[in-house]
């Protein structure tokens, strides 16, 4: 059988919050048990670069990048579970297919326009000011990632499906010059995969400081949860569970049941305190194995190394091979 190659990158900045884990992390490895996908995970650490100077921070969101994923369970021998950087195959794909881009592309790309966008909004002379080649080509080692596999599938949020686009517009062109067999990527964006509110009721983002950490302390996830925003109805009033963070973080860990009673408890008019001392219960019942395998995999980097190696051994036979095929289709091979 020919599986659907699946593929998605975790860039290594900050640590998981409760929306990446919701959003990303738990449908992946969800879909990582079916029979019929071949799935490609890896940690995005050459994107990395791009955000962050900080060598220590990296390094340190790396390791907990990784350990969260192993922490949930993510099988290793089922899928190829990597380190982008231990792949230098995506660096030298990345050259070529950048020499197969049209610059004009990536103007256009909203990364880079956001930071045009916001030079000139801040009445700067220059407005390429505090932009990097990183940041200006980072689409081209986007599609480096996914071409490298020949990924079908690629699930993302929806502020990368351009970049996706982007990498299946180069795909095209390299085939259409070469006559190579990229694949071209589609992205998929979770339809039923909720998008969590943070604690101000916005999208849980770390730029905008109201995530929920996924394995921080039982204390201060009680505190945290204390501190989402509701309104001012009263126990006793009904509520709409519909406008609410609460229901949303409960709905997103809870089965049908369960959502439907919560909903109930609503319409009954149960109070803020009640609801978020429950929310609290049920979240840490859903944590508390995954925290207690996260903090024992953080004490053991070894372990975590071995498993990263182990899947970039996987991952670079797949790519050196490819890579080779590449080369000699765009001209780079011995003279005799
Ligand atoms: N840029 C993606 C993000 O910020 C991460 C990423 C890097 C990625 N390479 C990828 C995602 C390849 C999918 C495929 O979310």
């Amino acid at each position: 059988m020919n599986k659907t190659k699946v593929l998605t990158g975790i860039t290594t900045t900050g640590t998981p919050h409760l929306g990446n884990y919701v959003g990303a992390i738990k449908p992946a490895i969800e879909q990582s048990w079916r029979d019929d996908i071949a799935s490609y995970y890896f940690l995005a650490d050459y994107h990395a670069l791009i955000k962050g100077r900080d060598p220590k921070r990296i390094h340190q969101s790396t390791l907990e990048i990784a350990a969260t994923w192993l922490a949930f369970g993510l099988d290793t021998d089922r899928v190829t579970f990597y380190r982008q950087s231990d792949i230098p195959e995506i660096a030298e794909l990345n050259w070529i297919v950048g020499c197969m881009t049209a610059k004009g592309l990536m103007n256009r790309a909203h990364a880079y326009k956001a930071a045009v966008q916001a030079n000139d909004e801040a009445g700067e002379q220059d407005p390429d000011k505090g932009v990097t080649m990183g940041l200006f080509c980072y689409p081209v080692l986007m599609a480096a990632d996914i071409l490298m596999f020949n990924a079908h599938k690629v699930p993302v949020g929806r502020d990368q499906v351009q970049h996706i686009e982007m990498a299946r517009d180069i795909a095209g062109r390299m085939n259409h010059h070469y006559k190579t067999r990229f694949v071209l990527p589609e992205a998929v964006v979770g339809e039923t995969t909720a998008v969590l509110n943070g604690l101000d009721g916005r999208k849980m983002s770390k730029s905008y400081d109201n995530t929920i950490g996924l394995f921080v302390p039982e204390k201060q996830l009680l505190k945290l949860i204390r501190k989402i925003k509701t309104n001012s109805l009263e126990p006793g009033e009904p509520k709409d569970p519909d406008t609410c963070t609460l229901f949303q973080i409960y709905s997103a860990f809870a089965d049908a049941d369960g959502i439907a009673a919560k909903r109930q408890q609503y319409i009954n008019g149960a109070g803020w305190g009640d609801l978020k001392n429950e929310l609290f219960e049920f979240l840490n019942g859903h944590l508390q194995l995954p925290r207690e395998r996260y903090y024992a995999l953080l004490d053991d980097p070894a372990f975590i190394e071995q498993e990263l190696l182990k899947g970039a051994q996987k991952a670079r036979a797949e790519a050196a091979e490819h890579l080779g095929t590449i080369r000699r289709a765009v001209g780079l091979k011995p003279l005799a």
